[in-house]
């Protein structure tokens, strides 16, 4: 018999002793098991959600709990799943009566019959989350661990506890998790489950976008999302809602002339600005920058291959990717719109940094430049050594003379010196073209570097650029 391990430090915190205490009142064998107990061995984050299985009906347990807690937390029931949740201090407690479950074909929702512990542990995703923490009296601290999860923590393996098919089978969902924490924690899939998750691929029909979404952004946020990308294409699960990035996939050659793999490339970009930036919607526009390139690619003679316009089209394509997904169509979607239909104007401009090019640059980019910089820099995945410090030199070069043009001319966030209304002052004019005219003439002035960014150069120019319309001037008095 191995002896019994303990992680009683761990359970210090004063709601488990009120869990304890519940429990014990109910005579219901009690456990913390799942992410708490996973991230705690992992020595990971401070678990800040807590999931409680007992032996009896956790609804029953999380009331008596709430009843025990000193601000008498609201108890949130979900009768569907049979689980009940609280709020205390940060901590979101969930509980849940130890059962067997097996699920229908169509459906994520489990049919559920009352069981063991280990019944429990049995259903659950992962090995490594089927571990599980004694809350009762007799054992207080014991580590339950009947699918042996610490030696896969240890070796940084994902393993179902149940034949994999059953378990993607009966929550295809699970597929994904697998794959997020492959990329979240560094672990491989062990074989018979990424076979698994290949035979079960198409299942993912029936999981909602909005949990396919949680689960891409958790990838999209792990140090290394390639990890977890490469997995969701070769086990097949990417083509079903991200079709728009396998499109990518693949190099044609004509005339001996190739392009690059876009679809690799494109995780070559996440990769390197995860290293520079946590900003998710930054991430997203990495992987999206080049999902025009599908639809745009042509080879031309003596020219080679082009993606006319792509940054265009992949803008385009932003917004019905999120629309599909059911992801946010707010500001963070039109930034990565932004950044997708802005992602060559850094590169464009290198050949000649000029004041006008990047007053331009920054007036379009505007509170965004340091983000379309950044993600530019991530842009550059030649393996040339010596290109690679080129391009990098070159951005070097844009953001200096981005300094240099912003604390002389004030571009960023710009707001132009004449209104349209001084221009109508001005002519006496009523609401027309002309005032369009004449105010889009004197920002293409200051953006060119005709004119200082400033009133009284600005009113001249209006005068005359009035005048060569044919307008008169009204005479002050
Ligand atoms: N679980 C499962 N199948 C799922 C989702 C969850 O078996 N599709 C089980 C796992 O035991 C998991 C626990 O429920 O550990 C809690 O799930 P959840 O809070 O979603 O995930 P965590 O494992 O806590 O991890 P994270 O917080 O990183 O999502």
């Amino acid at each position: 018999m191995s002896q019994k391990i303990f992680y009683r430090e761990a359970l210090t915190h004063p709601v488990f002793k009120s869990i304890a205490h519940a429990a014990a009142q109910l005579d219901y064998p009690t456990y913390v098991i799942g992410g708490f107990v996973r991230d705690l061995l992992l020595q990971r984050k401070k678990p800040v959600d807590i999931d409680v299985v007992c032996v009896g009906d956790g609804i029953k347990l999380a009331k008596e709990v709430a009843k025990l807690l000193p601000q008498k937390p609201k108890v949130q029931v979900f009768k569907t799943y049979g689980t009940a949740m609280l709020r205390h201090e940060a901590m979101e407690l969930e509980f849940v009566g130890a059962r067997k479950e097996s699920y229908a074909i169509d459906s994520r929702n489990p049919h559920v019959t009352p069981g063991t512990l280990q019944d429990d542990q049995r259903r659950r995703d992962f090995t490594i989350n089927a571990m599980a923490l004694s809350l009762n009296e007799t054992d207080f601290g014991a580590f339950v661990d009947p699918f042996d999860g610490m030696t896969d923590l240890k070796n940084k393996v994902i393993r179902t506890p149940l034949d994999p098919d059953i378990t993607y089978s009966d929550d295809p969902l699970r597929m994904l998790r697998a794959i997020r924490f492959a990329s979240q924690l560094g672990f491989s899939i062990e074989e018979a489950s990424l076979q698994a998750i290949k035979d079960n691929a198409h299942r993912i029909k029936i999981i909602t976008p909005e949990r396919i979404v949680t689960e891409l952004n958790k990838i999209l946020e792990s140090p290394k999302p390639s990890v977890g990308f490469k997995l969701l294409e070769s086990t097949g699960l990417l083509v079903y809602f991200l079709p728009e990035l396998t499109a990518l996939k693949g190099v044609d050659e004509i005339e001996g002339e190739r392009h690059k793999d876009n679809f690799y490339h494109s995780l070559e970009v996440v990769d390197n600005i995860a290293r520079n930036t946590d900003d998710l919607w930054l991430r997203w526009a990495a992987l999206l920058h080049d999902i025009g390139k599908a639809r745009t690619k042509k080879f031309i003679k003596g020219v080679g291959w082009t993606f006319h316009a792509h940054e265009y089209v992949g803008s385009k394509m932003v917004y019905r990717l999120f629309k599909r997904l059911k992801m946010p169509l707010n500001d963070k979607m039109k930034f990565v719109q932004k950044m997708v239909s802005m992602s060559s104007r850094p590169i464009d401009i290198v050949g000649e940094v000029t004041d006008s090019a990047v007053r331009r640059l920054v007036f379009d980019a505007g509170d965004d430049i340091e983000s379309l910089m950044t993600l530019c820099e991530a842009d550059i995945t030649t393996k040339n050594a010596k290109r690679y410090q080129k391009y990098h030199h070159n951005f070097k070069l844009v953001r200096d003379k981005i300094v240099e043009v912003e604390e002389r001319d004030r571009i960023r966030n710009f707001q132009p010196p004449i209104s349209g209304e001084l221009i109508m002052k001005t002519f006496n004019l009523r609401p027309s073209k002309e005032i369009g005219i004449i105010k889009e003439a004197i920002k293409n002035a200051i953006l060119d570097g005709e004119i200082p960014n400033e009133y009284e150069a600005s009113y001249q120019y209006m005068l005359q650029k009035g005048i060569d319309l044919g307008l008169t001037p009204v005479q002050s008095d």
